[in-house]
């Protein structure tokens, strides 16, 4: 079953408050949305392995440890999931960037893909699909569903907050994605935002409305 990590880092409460606030205009969202991507990045990467090799310090020889190399990519939702990937990208600057566009239809109100270009070598890599928001879960299931379709193997799902209905959706198509949340929020309200959640993300992220 998949696992439910909430960053409750200090840092990441902090920034999420200000990031929640409708006070916050487009360039203070946009830079703070940065920061808690690269905090998350930083917890969730923390199960990269490891290789030992040799090294030699000004006072001796030693074993010392670097990542292994395995290959990482990012995938942002379109389009607030774009506003991500530069926090991201700080920690692990080698991964590759791919992009998948939904929109919903508005008869079967079902995410339908528009866009999709990924790393060619898709089966290779570990994946990283973000979202700002998972509130309903019918995007990150259809873009996880996409990223399968084309190989993909190891995928994880970060968002910065999200709600119960949409966790649960998204454990229960992808057992195997683990979801890494920096705020759990109470639920969804009848237009599907999360409440309290912090408004449209995209919206907020690129000043339009
Ligand atoms: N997408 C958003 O941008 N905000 C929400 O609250 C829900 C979905």
């Amino acid at each position: 079953m998949a696992k439910v990590f909430v960053f409750d880092h200090p840092l990441i409460q902090h920034k999420l408050t200000y990031i929640r606030d409708k006070a916050t205009g487009t360039k203070d969202f946009r830079e703070l949305v940065d920061e808690v991507s690269t905090l998350m990045a930083f917890e969730i990467t923390r199960d990269m392995s490891l290789e030992e090799v040799e090294i030699e310090t000004p006072v001796s020889p030693m074993k010392s440890k670097v990542l292994s190399g395995k290959k990482m990519g990012i995938i942002p939702i379109l389009r607030a999931g774009i506003g991500m990937v530069d926090g991201i990208l700080k920690l692990i600057p080698a991964a590759k960037v791919g992009h998948i566009g939904l929109y919903r239809d508005p008869k079967t109100l079902k995410p339908v893909e528009y866009y999709v270009k990924l790393p060619s070598d898709v089966e290779e890599r570990d994946f990283i699909v973000v979202d700002p928001m998972l509130a309903t879960g019918g995007s990150a299931v259809e873009a996880i569903n996409s990223l399968k379709k084309r190989g993909a193997k190891h995928i994880k799902f970060m968002c910065l907050v999200a709600a119960p209905e949409g966790v649960e959706v998204l454990k229960e198509a992808h057992p195997d994605v683990d979801i890494f949340i920096a705020a759990l929020d109470e639920k969804l309200n009848d237009h599907g935002y999360i409440v309290p959640g912090l408004g449209d993300a995209g919206d907020r992220l690129f000043g339009t409305k």
